[in-house]
């Protein structure tokens, strides 16, 4: 949450770059904008409440002097969205200009304590203090990293802090504890962001700064330090795989509709996967005695869609948790012989960080199954599995979620093949299934799109929908739902289909939406009966359905259609890109932006 920029380079101007990398990151919060650069000694800060593109109309970010400079866009936390609560926030002097993302925890004391010295607030933020504590430690005759340093000894809390210096003007320094910051280099040229795709255009180059670490970034380099004992900390550059090209729209109007179309590609790279690295997460998954999957939101879907892969194909059911809920669900109940699935997309989500960390107290094993190099999972994980969809901008998650699936299906015939569970002859057929999947997912879209168009400009006006399935078609249900509700705004709630007639049903009357999962499978004849049921309260019934199921297309209203079957256990890959498609028009026909919902943002990093 919160997207960072800072970038310093030895020639040209910035701000034109740090317009341009905040709108790549403005998935990460969008309440408000900032940016500050530094010439001639001076800070240039030009912020305000609102999106990227509307400040900029005011304010025009690209006319600012400079060959330094950082930006923020804001996610809220601490105080309502306001020019004055924007970052970057300043010292009493207007020296030192510094973006932050995470809460610090005992912000009020310090600022109780600050104020008492005679320190002047101009926001509710918690940030703020962290600008008048350096201006005390510099003061004291610290430079800029330094203060950072002693700053870092008084605050608590979570932290990705990077900081400019009018008195210090040749560096940028950042430093972090729990919330994200990668930093990028080219001859000439350092940059820091919350995020790849920030920099992306300018560099491939990318050095990992971990947690505990404090960085001074110039124009020749990078220096990191260990903030406990000072050490200088040599780190290699990795080469980032993506291109800037991929978190760009390339002609499509909005990132979740090129996302949705990236699918069969994402499936197709993330299949390559290689053979020993799903072999080494099978064979920890098989060695354990309990497996929890922890996941959040739509990844949590997909924990839930691999619980049953892993149960129908190797015999293993995992339980699924909710990592904000693991701790208080648990009560220390795990050993160094239990194994962890944590699936996350982003890496680092708090609530699934937080979870694991708990977890590894108690020696349980960790296998992450995340879409980014070097986030913090994968630094905490004994075996990581990196799914291949690219960077993904839309916030409403959909091609992550589905290299979430395929790796999952992938460890699963791993794990198959291992435990014998099913004959090998199986397992085979089964994979040539997986195989087959991303052909199968670019006909789905190119046969649904018009159709979840049209079905949007039915539907778009009711306030409440039901979503129905059995099995695994419950997660496909769950992740529809999720869809509507985060980027449409529509009331939508998933239920099992059995469990509809225990008291959802009371909900139904005439007209009342409800759409149901129906693949081909060992559950569509109760599903049938599920059908008849919520049709005989007048139910409006929509149904996502193989195409050559006529029986259920005559008891629907409107139908979504999937033009083959696949194997049970892969059937949510196919069956969930019509729902997320109609979620797609249901927002755009209410004239609402899908990559950007309402208080949401790409990376929860806040508990
Ligand atoms: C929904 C969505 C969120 C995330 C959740 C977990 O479209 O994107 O529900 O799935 O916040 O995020 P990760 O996967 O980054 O841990």
């Amino acid at each position: 949450m919160c997207g960072i920029i800072a970038v310093i380079q030895k020639r040209g101007v910035v701000a034109p770059f740090l317009h341009q990398a905040l709108k790549r990151l403005e998935y990460r919060g969008y309440d408000s904008v900032g940016v500050t650069t530094i010439a001639e000694n001076m800070l240039h800060t030009k912020k305000d409440k609102g999106k990227i593109e509307e400040v900029h109309k005011r304010l025009n970010l690209d006319e600012m002097p400079g060959l330094i400079g950082i930006g923020h866009t804001r996610w809220a936390t601490h105080g309502a969205p306001s020019m004055l609560n924007s970052h970057p926030h300043f010292d009493c002097e207007n020296k030192i200009a510094v973006v932050h993302n995470g809460v610090i925890d005992n912000f009020m004391g310090l600022r109780k304590e600050l104020k008492e010295k005679g320190h002047k607030f101009n926001s509710e933020t918690d940030t703020e203090i962290i600008p008048h504590m350096i201006e005390d430690f510099m003061k004291e005759g610290f430079d800029l990293a330094g203060a950072i340093k002693e700053v870092t000894k008084r605050i608590e809390g979570t932290y990705a802090i990077v900081a400019v210096s009018a008195d210090d003007s040749d560096k940028i320094v950042c430093t972090r504890d729990g919330n994200p910051l990668v930093i990028g280099r080219k001859t000439g040229a350092s940059y820091v962001s919350s995020d790849i795709p920030a920099f992306l255009p300018m560099t491939d180059d990318m050095i990992l700064l971990l947690d505990g670490e404090i960085a001074s970034l110039t124009t020749e380099g990078v220096h990191i330090e260990k903030l406990s004992d000072g050490q200088t900390v040599d780190r290699d550059t990795i080469k980032i795989s993506w291109t800037a090209d991929q978190a760009q729209k390339s002609g499509y109007p909005h990132f979740m509709l090129k996302e949705i179309h990236e699918q069969p590609n994402a499936i197709r790279d993330t299949l390559r996967l290689p053979s020993e690295s799903l072999e080494k997460a099978a064979k920890i998954i098989k060695e354990s005695e309990n497996v929890y999957m922890l996941a959040m939101g739509t990844s949590g879907h997909a924990a839930k869609a691999g619980r049953h892969m892993f149960a129908s194909l190797a015999g293993i059911l995992p339980s699924f948790e909710l990592a904000s809920d693991f701790q208080d669900t648990v009560y220390g109940a795990l050993s160094d012989k239990d194994c962890i699935i944590a699936i996350t997309q982003s890496g680092e989500t708090t609530d699934t960080i937080t979870a694991v960390k708990y977890a590894k107290q108690h020696g349980t094993k960790l296998v992450a199954i995340t879409n980014v190099v070097g986030s913090s999972i994968t630094r905490l994980a004994d075996h990581t599995i990196l799914t291949q969809a690219g960077p993904e901008i839309g916030v409403a998650a959909t091609k992550t979620f589905m290299v979430q699936l395929t790796s999952l299906a992938l460890i699963a015939l791993a794990l198959g093949e291992m435990t014998g569970f099913k004959e090998s002859a199986e397992i085979r057929q089964k994979r040539k299934a997986l195989e087959k999947l991303p052909e199968l997912v670019s006909e789905v879209i190119s046969r649904n799109e018009e159709r979840a168009r049209r079905l949007a400009s039915v539907l778009y006006e009711k306030p409440s929908l039901l979503f129905l399935g059995r099995g695994i078609s419950m997660a496909t249900a769950e992740e529809g739902a999720l869809k509507l509700k985060e980027i449409a705004y529509n009331h939508a709630e998933a239920y099992s289909a059995g469990e509809s007639k225990h008291g959802p049903i009371a909900l139904v009357q005439d007209d009342y939406p409800v759409i149901f999962v129906a693949p081909a499978d060992d559950t569509r004849n109760r599903i049938v009966g599920n059908i008849m049921e919520m049709k005989a309260r007048g139910a409006t019934i929509i149904s996502v359905i193989q195409k050559d199921d006529d029986e259920i297309a005559g008891l629907s209203d409107h139908v979504l259609m999937i033009p083959e079957t696949t194997e049970p256990e892969f059937s949510i890959m196919p069956y969930v890109v019509p729902l997320q498609l109609f979620s797609y028009y249901m927002a755009l026909r209410k004239d609402y932006d899908p990559d950007k919902p309402r208080n949401l943002a790409k990376s929860v990093t806040v508990l």
